[in-house]
């Protein structure tokens, strides 16, 4: 195959706001040195072939399909069948891991529109326009979504985000972070959904931790608006409390949030993501050493999304 144009992405990371973005209130999240590239090459035969680890696929671009390990890509051609000049084949290389809740659907959602769009209309597209479409094709596929994972894919660094109305905007950083895989994901959807039970049985209090997650989020935005990232770490572990009592922390998380927070040079450490799994994130890193081999090889990154000729 020979591609004409290529869209390459970062995973990401939730900082701040989780579960209390999806209620109005604001989020703050980071992209990761972990990135994702769509390769597109034009086909004349009118057909999708897509190939990536994760899978190979090959069907009329007017029905793109919905293999459940490629869904977010199909859906994402699917969202601009109608817009495409004719088929095509996408090759899609990565090194964000697909199951440790580092944004890598919101990454590939965003490549591969992009790399459609640039094809389709001639130039990239806009990010405020990018990020409205990512979510679209993100809640198509699971129901829900901020689209703050897609925010900080398509503007790289530290962005804060609100989901309604859809407003992205990148802060100063990068900023030094740990992060430690906990050994499992439990999907989003499914998360959001027994916060929601949770909501149901005890409608204040969810409110009221609601409203303290998106007050924590705000506190580190302006933080970090007036330069003092050493508040971060404290806020930090005030989120992860504030989880806690969501119900979204676990043994495994809090024993990381613990020893994350034992390391010198980490000042705070939380949940990132949806909780019962997933990753936990610490501020800072392990100061003049090596991070120990139970954390995760990653940085925060200020690249995000590039689009152009491979
Ligand atoms: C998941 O990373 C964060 C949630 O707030 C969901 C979302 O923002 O789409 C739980």
């Amino acid at each position: 195959m020979r591609a004409i144009l290529q869209a390459d992405a970062p995973g990401s990371l939730m900082l701040f706001g989780e579960h209390a973005v999806l209620h109005g209130h604001r989020a703050l999240v980071c992209a990761v040195d972990r990135r994702l590239r769509v390769r597109l090459a034009p086909r004349a035969d009118g057909r999708l072939a897509i190939r990536s680890a994760l899978g190979d696929y090959e069907a009329p671009i007017e029905a793109p399909g919905d293999a459940p390990r490629l869904r977010f890509v199909q859906a994402a051609v699917g969202h601009l069948r109608d817009r495409l000049p004719g088929g095509c084949a996408l090759d899609i290389e990565s090194d964000i891991p697909s199951d440790l809740g580092l944004g890598s659907s919101a990454a590939v959602v965003v490549a591969t529109l992009a790399a459609l769009r640039a094809w389709a209309d001639g130039v990239p597209p806009r990010p405020d326009a990018l990020l409205a479409e990512a979510r679209e094709v993100i809640r198509a596929v699971q129901g829900m979504g901020s689209g703050a994972d897609a925010a900080a894919s398509i503007h790289g660094g530290v962005v804060a985000f609100r989901a309604e109305p859809l407003q992205a905007e990148r802060l100063a950083g990068p900023f030094p972070i740990t992060a430690a895989y906990a050994g499992s994901k439990t999907p989003t959807p499914e998360v959001v959904r027994r916060v929601d039970a949770f909501g149901r049985g005890h409608p204040a209090l969810h409110r009221g931790i609601l409203a303290l997650l998106g007050r924590v989020s705000e506190e580190a935005e302006a933080a970090l608006r007036a330069r003092r990232p050493e508040a971060i770490g404290p806020l930090m572990n005030v989120a992860h409390g504030l989880m806690d009592a969501l119900g979204v922390c676990d043994e495994r998380l809090a024993s990381l949030a613990y020893r994350l927070r034992a390391l010198a040079g980490i000042a705070g450490a939380k949940i990132s993501g949806a909780g019962l799994g997933d990753c936990v994130i610490g501020w800072g890193g392990a100061a003049g050493t090596e991070p120990p081999a139970w954390c995760l090889p990653m940085a925060m990154a200020n690249a995000g999304l590039v689009v152009g000729a491979p």
